[in-house]
C-alpha cells in the first residue's frame, strides 16, 4: 500500500484532484491511500467548499486556513504547515496540481523531505515571467520527480528545458476526464441561460483599472452587438477590483453573480455559443464542449486551441475582443485528440504505482 499526501488551496485545483481521487477510489483503493491536504488559499464556499460536496470528493484530513495574504506571506504559511505534516506522518509521495502557490508550496516542502512530488499538468508555459502562475509552474517542474504533461507541446517545453526523458508522461488532461464524466449530470444544473459566459480573475486584468475598464467595456460591447447579457460569475478580486473603480464603464449588457459550481459551470458552458475568459480552465473546458473562445491575456498556455482555431487572443483591447468574438460567433471548434481521451486519471495513478 502506498500514502499519497495530495495538495490543493484553490479552485481549479479540487476539480482536478476530483478526477483522481474517484479514480482512486474505484479503481486502486486497494493500492493506494490518498490523504487530501487543504491550505485554505481559497475559503468562501462558493470558491471551497461547495466543490467538495458537489464533486463527492472527501473533505480535506488537513485544513491549514491560510488565507489571503501577499504572495510570500501567504506561500509560507503554507510551507511550514505543510512540513510539520510531512513530518509527523508517512507519505511515500505528494501529488500537487497545476500553478498556484498551494502547489509551489507543496512541491518546495515534499522536496525539501526527500519526498517525491508528482506534478499534474506540468510543462505548460506562458513565456511570461511576470505571471506568478508562470514562476510557480516552473519551480515545481524542477522539484518534480514525475512530470505528468496534459499535451505533446507541455512534454516539448519539458524537453526544450532539459529536463530528464524517463520523468516526462505523456498523460493527457484530467479537465477532459472531468468533462466527460461530469456533462451528463451536469444537464440537471442549468438554472441560467446564455449564450455568452464570460470569466475574469488574472492579477494583472483585475488589479489594472485601465486593464479592467476596457475588458469589461469590450464586454459589455459584445453583449450590446448580439443583443443579449453576458453571465459574468464574480471571482471574489474581480469583485473587489471592480467594486472600487470611481468611474464605472456601462455594464448594461452584462450579468454579474457570485461564482458558479463546477456543474453550473459546465451547464452554462454547454448553453453557451461563445466564451469570454482569461482563465486556462475555462478556456480547455470551452474546446472541450465545442464552443469557441476569446481570451482575454496576449497569450496562452494552451496554444493547441488557438492553432485549432477555435479561440483568438485579444488581450485587453475592446476592438480585438469584439472583433475576435464576432469572428468566431458562427465557429465549431473542431474535435481534437491534443488533450488525450478522459484517461489520464488511470495514467498518471498507474504511473505512480
Ligand atoms: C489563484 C491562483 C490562480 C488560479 C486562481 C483560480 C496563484 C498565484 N493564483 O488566483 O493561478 O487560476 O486561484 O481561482 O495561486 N479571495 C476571496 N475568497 C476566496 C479566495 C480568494 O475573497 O475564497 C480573494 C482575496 O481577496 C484574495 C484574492 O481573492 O486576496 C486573490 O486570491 P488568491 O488565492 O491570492 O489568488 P487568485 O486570484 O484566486
Amino acid at each position: 500500500m502506498i500514502n499519497i499526501l495530495t495538495v490543493v488551496g484553490a479552485r481549479p485545483q479540487f476539480i482536478k484532484a476530483a478526477a483522481i481521487s474517484h479514480v482512486i477510489k474505484e479503481k486502486y483503493s486497494h493500492q493506494i491511500t490518498e490523504d487530501l491536504l487543504h491550505t485554505g488559499q481559497h475559503y468562501d464556499d462558493n470558491m471551497s467548499g461547495q466543490f467538495f460536496s458537489e464533486l463527492n470528493i472527501p473533505q480535506p484530513k488537513y485544513n491549514l486556513g491560510v488565507g489571503s495574504a501577499p504572495h510570500g506571506a501567504q506561500t509560507a504559511a503554507m510551507l511550514k504547515g505543510i512540513e510539520e505534516i510531512i513530518l509527523s506522518n508517512h507519505y511515500d509521495g505528494m501529488l500537487v496540481y497545476g500553478d498556484t502557490n498551494s502547489t509551489l508550496a507543496g512541491a518546495l516542502a515534499a522536496s525539501k523531505q526527500h519526498l517525491p512530488v508528482y506534478h499534474v499538468e506540468a510543462g505548460l508555459r506562458s513565456f511570461n515571467r511576470s505571471m506568478p502562475e508562470e514562476i510557480n509552474r516552473i519551480v515545481t517542474d524542477h522539484l518534480s520527480s514525475l512530470l505528468f504533461a496534459p499535451t505533446a507541446k507541455a512534454v516539448q517545453n519539458l524537453r526544450n528545458e532539459g529536463f530528464p526523458e524517463e520523468d516526462i508522461i505523456l498523460s493527457g488532461d484530467v479537465m477532459l476526464d472531468n468533462v466527460l464524466h461530469y456533462s451528463p449530470l451536469s444537464s440537471f444544473h442549468s438554472p441560467l441561460s446564455t449564450s455568452i459566459l464570460a470569466t475574469l480573475h488574472r492579477d494583472f486584468n483585475t488589479d489594472h483599472t485601465e486593464r479592467l475598464t476596457n475588458i469589461l467595456s469590450a464586454i459589455n460591447s459584445i453583449g450590446q452587438a448580439f443583443n443579449t447579457e453576458v453571465l459574468l460569475p464574480l471571482h471574489p478580486r474581480t469583485k473587489q477590483h471592480i467594486d472600487s473603480i470611481t468611474s464605472k464603464p456601462d455594464m448594461t449588457h452584462i450579468h454579474t453573480i457570485p461564482p458558479l459550481s463546477y456543474l453550473q459551470t459546465l451547464a452554462a458552458l454547454r448553453q453557451a455559443r461563445l466564451v469570454l475568459t482569461d482563465s486556462g480552465g475555462l478556456q480547455k473546458e470551452a474546446f472541450f464542449c465545442g464552443k469557441p473562445c476569446v481570451i482575454l491575456r496576449p497569450e496562452t498556455e494552451w496554444t493547441e486551441i488557438v492553432d485549432a482555431g477555435a479561440a483568438i487572443l485579444a488581450d485587453d483591447s475592446p476592438s480585438l475582443i469584439l472583433d475576435a468574438a464576432k469572428k468566431l460567433w458562427s465557429t465549431t471548434p473542431p474535435a481534437s485528440s491534443a488533450f488525450g481521451d478522459g484517461h489520464a486519471a488511470e495514467k498518471i495513478i498507474e504511473k505512480i504505482l
